[in-house]
């Protein structure tokens, strides 16, 4: 009896204390350079998993065409580039940084080829809660995250065409210190989302 009263007391004043002194004191890791909560990956990884199991859709990779996955790089190089990166990219100056940190999704450390295409669909529709990273669901329609996803899949065997159009610039360069626009016909190319002319 005095070992159970014991671990009562334990149990319902001692850990919410020491719990509230951690958290109300501000020791609780709260700065992205903070180390990581204990199990704060494995918590959250595994409600996420849970969640996508259960509803991600299912949809071949083999069922989108070249032209789908070079639209997907369209979209990749107008919403993701920043966080995401391009293949071949030179990281020369320093980058702001978040945490958890967004996944460099062309090269091998972050490559997401081993999801199923669905996952990265669910993904990029409701984005990752606590996180950085997006839902996308009112700024592209289905294909668009269709696309990109199939796109992702194949970062480790991407058409020529799709690597073509990730290196487009995403606006056209500045006039020369003249002032009259480079293109032949004297007007700068349209940016694909009718982005500003400069
Ligand atoms: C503002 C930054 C930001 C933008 C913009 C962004 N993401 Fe993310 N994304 C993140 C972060 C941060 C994570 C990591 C989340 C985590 O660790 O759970 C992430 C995770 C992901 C993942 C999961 C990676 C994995 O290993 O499971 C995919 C897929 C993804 N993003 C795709 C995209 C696509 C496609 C776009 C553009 C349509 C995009 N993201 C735009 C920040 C961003």
């Amino acid at each position: 009896m005095g070992k159970f009263i014991v671990g009562l007391i334990i149990g319902i004043i001692l850990i919410p204390a020491a719990a509230a002194v951690y958290f109300a004191g501000g020791y609780a890791p709260a700065a992205v350079n903070d180390p990581p909560f204990p199990f704060e990956r494995v918590i959250a990884g595994t409600a996420l998993h849970a969640r996508i199991a259960r509803s991600a859709p299912k949809r071949e990779l083999a069922s989108f065409t070249t032209a789908n996955i070079v639209d997907g790089a369209d979209v990749y190089r107008h919403h993701c580039v920043g966080c995401h990166g391009l293949p071949d990219m030179q990281r020369n100056r320093p980058e702001p940084k978040m945490y958890p940190d967004p996944p460099k999704l062309f090269t091998p450390d972050g490559y997401v080829t081993d999801d199923p295409v669905g996952v990265t669909y669910w993904k990029v529709k409701n984005g990752i809660r606590m996180t950085a990273m997006p839902s996308f669901q009112n700024v592209l329609n289905e294909q668009q995250m269709w696309d990109v996803a199939a796109l992702l899949a194949s970062a480790d065997k991407l058409p020529p065409e799709a690597t073509q159009t990730l290196k487009q610039p995403l606006f056209p360069p500045p006039p020369p210190a003249n002032g009259k626009p480079t293109t032949p016909s004297g007007t700068a190319p349209k940016g694909h989302h009718g982005a500003p002319q400069r």
